[in-house]
């Protein structure tokens, strides 16, 4: 599969002090959507930004669609929503669009086109003529993603773009992005909602304090991993053990690691034993487990506390 983004050991250190990144590698594949995750303050802005050149990274190597990072004519093939975006207020959702479409180098004819099809594709064409200032969150979020596909990139860095977006909405870019990527774009998204994340994600990195932590895709990263619930209602056998019998009431057993040829024995013992099985279910992995597990492996996983490595560059 052709490569969108590949970078190799990224350093970047603000003032000689904060080391937000500290060797990060990964490989983004073409038409894929691959999900930066990380705990806050783990660097995964400051690694979107330096693909886009708004900061500069103090080492990095490696390419973006076939380029080397950092080369500009590149940019007008990528699309890119900035975390904490904001528009100047005094514009209208119309101008603000002709404004970045400009600045992309689209012409007026095509960005007039364009903007009515963006408008509508986040819904928010009855909005057109009212100025940016007097929007709410989500309805800037909603024209951030708009200016983000306005000259029909390739690639799209999205930095939270649910972020402030109201539960329909959200449902609405989880749809819209699993269609660009179906049209063959390749899209970055960094997010902490991860159960948003969950059906649409087909590759990630996990970045804890500047360093990934795991990587792969989902498919990688689960395998060996899956489990089969059985759920059943009854005092259960008593090889079950009795956390998980729960006063004989409706109830689970998990066999991590087992196929489905495996089970039957274990349904067949639980019926012998008089209960009913009521489900029977193969579940994955989910990205928050995924999460928590490269926490671990990072060594993070006894808090939460913000923040990049201290100390001098590396
Ligand atoms: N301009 C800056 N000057 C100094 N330190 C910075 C600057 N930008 C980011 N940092 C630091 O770099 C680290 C990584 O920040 P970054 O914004 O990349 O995190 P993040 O993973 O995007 O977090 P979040 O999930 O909260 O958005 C943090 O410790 C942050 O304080
Ligand atoms: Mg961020």
């Amino acid at each position: 599969m052709p490569t969108a983004i590949e970078i190799c050991n990224v350093h970047k250190t603000f003032r000689k002090k904060v080391r937000a990144l500290r060797g990060v590698s990964m490989r983004v594949d073409h038409g894929q959507i691959f999900c930066l995750l990380g705990p806050n303050g783990a660097g995964k802005s400051t690694l979107v930004k330096i693909l886009m050149t708004v900061i500069h990274a103090s080492r990095i190597s490696g390419t973006m669609l076939g380029r080397p990072i950092g080369h500009k004519a590149t940019l007008r093939r990528v699309g890119y929503l900035p975390e904490h975006h904001r528009f100047p207020i005094f514009m209208t959702a119309e101008q603000a669009l002709h404004f970045y479409g400009a600045l992309s180098g689209m012409r007026r004819r095509a960005r007039r086109r364009r903007i009515d099809a963006m408008l509508d594709l986040v819904g928010m064409t009855g909005w057109r003529k009212h100025r940016v200032g007097t929007f709410s969150k989500g309805m800037q979020q909603r024209i951030g993603i708009a200016q983000a596909l306005l000259h029909d990139p390739e690639l799209l860095l999205l930095d939270e773009p649910t972020d402030g977006v109201d539960p329909i909405g959200r449902r609405e870019i989880r749809d819209l992005l699993v269609q660009l990527r179906d049209e063959g774009r390749t899209i970055l998204i960094n997010s902490h909602i991860l159960s948003e994340l969950e059906t649409i994600c087909d590759q990630l990195a996990v970045v804890v304090k500047g360093r990934v932590s795991l990587e792969g895709t989902v498919d990688e990263l689960t395998s060996g991993r899956r489990r089969w619930v059985v759920a059943y209602e009854g005092a259960g056998p008593e090889w079950i053990e009795e956390e998980t019998r729960k006063d004989g009431r409706l109830t689970q057993v998990m066999l991590p690691g087992a196929d489905a040829a495996e089970v039957q024995p274990i349904i067949d013992r639980i019926r012998q034993a008089g209960c009913t099985i009521t489900a029977v279910s193969e579940v994955r992995e989910s990205l928050e487990d995924l999460f928590m597990r490269a926490l671990v492996l990072a060594g993070e996983d006894e808090g939460s506390t913000p923040g990049a490595a201290k100390g001098e560059d590396a």
